[in-house]
């Protein structure tokens, strides 16, 4: 039988607890991602709760679900550093680059990936495309700096839209960039990175995936860097 997308979001899940497992002792921190797959991560790793020391978390809500499992959060700072970082994806290309922030947590997610020995992606065969860009690419900005920010997108080619009601965890607001097709995902990153009153951009590109597990019809896939 076809499974659905959440069925498939369990399994890629599942598949991480086993990922991560050998890593696990006492004194481990595992960065823990935002979003629906995210999620089923989550409510798995409640079951391992004594078998690692603390989590840090890339969103409120993350936080939230994590501490409604009894598993505590610490602060990045705190952490230094985690041996792994489990999160989704909004799209992710072959060589393991994606664009994240269709959560509007991009910013905190990248923190802790810049911050974890390794990427795993988990994701559901949806997400998996040739080129990035299908989904629009959010880019978090300083409120102040928002429509300035947009007409620069603009000359890069996108067509920014401001999505409205949304603040971020950090107070920002985000742009989501439609039609903009990209080729060169570790230069667009640092292209649109350099523009004055950007924080972030879902670009995970110069730091990508070490590890996808992509969930289609035939089970799970694992893919390396
Ligand atoms: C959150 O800001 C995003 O980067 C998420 O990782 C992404 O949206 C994936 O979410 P789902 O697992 O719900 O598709």
């Amino acid at each position: 039988a076809l499974m659905t997308q959440d069925e498939l979001k369990e399994a890629v899940a599942a598949a991480a607890i086993e990922e991560i497992r050998p890593l696990l002792g006492s004194e481990v921190i595992i960065g823990v991602g935002t979003g629906s797959t995210a999620d089923r991560f989550i409510d798995r790793l409640a079951a391992l709760r004594d078998d690692f020391k603390a989590a840090v978390a890339s969103s409120e809500a993350t936080a939230k679900r994590l501490k409604s499992h009894g598993i505590d959060v610490v602060e990045m700072n705190f952490a230094g550093t985690v041996p792994v970082y489990v999160d989704g994806a909004d799209e992710i290309n072959p060589r393991l680059e994606m664009i994240k922030g269709g959560g509007a947590a991009l910013t905190r997610e990248k923190i802790v990936a810049a911050c974890a020995q390794r990427f795993v992606c988990i994701a559901d065969a949806s997400k998996r495309v040739d080129v990035l860009g299908d989904f629009p690419l959010p880019v978090e900005v300083i409120p102040m700096a928002r429509s300035y920010v947009a007409r620069e997108l603009v000359k890069l080619g996108a067509t920014p839209v401001y999505r409205e009601g949304v603040v971020t965890d950090n107070g920002n607001q985000i742009l989501d960039c439609y039609e903009f097709m990209i080729e060169d995902p570790v230069a667009m990153e640092a292209r649109i990175n350099a523009i004055v009153g950007v924080v972030t951009n879902g670009l995970f590109a110069a730091r990508g995936a070490d590890v996808l597990l992509l969930g289609g019809p035939q089970g799970v896939e694992r893919f390396e860097k």
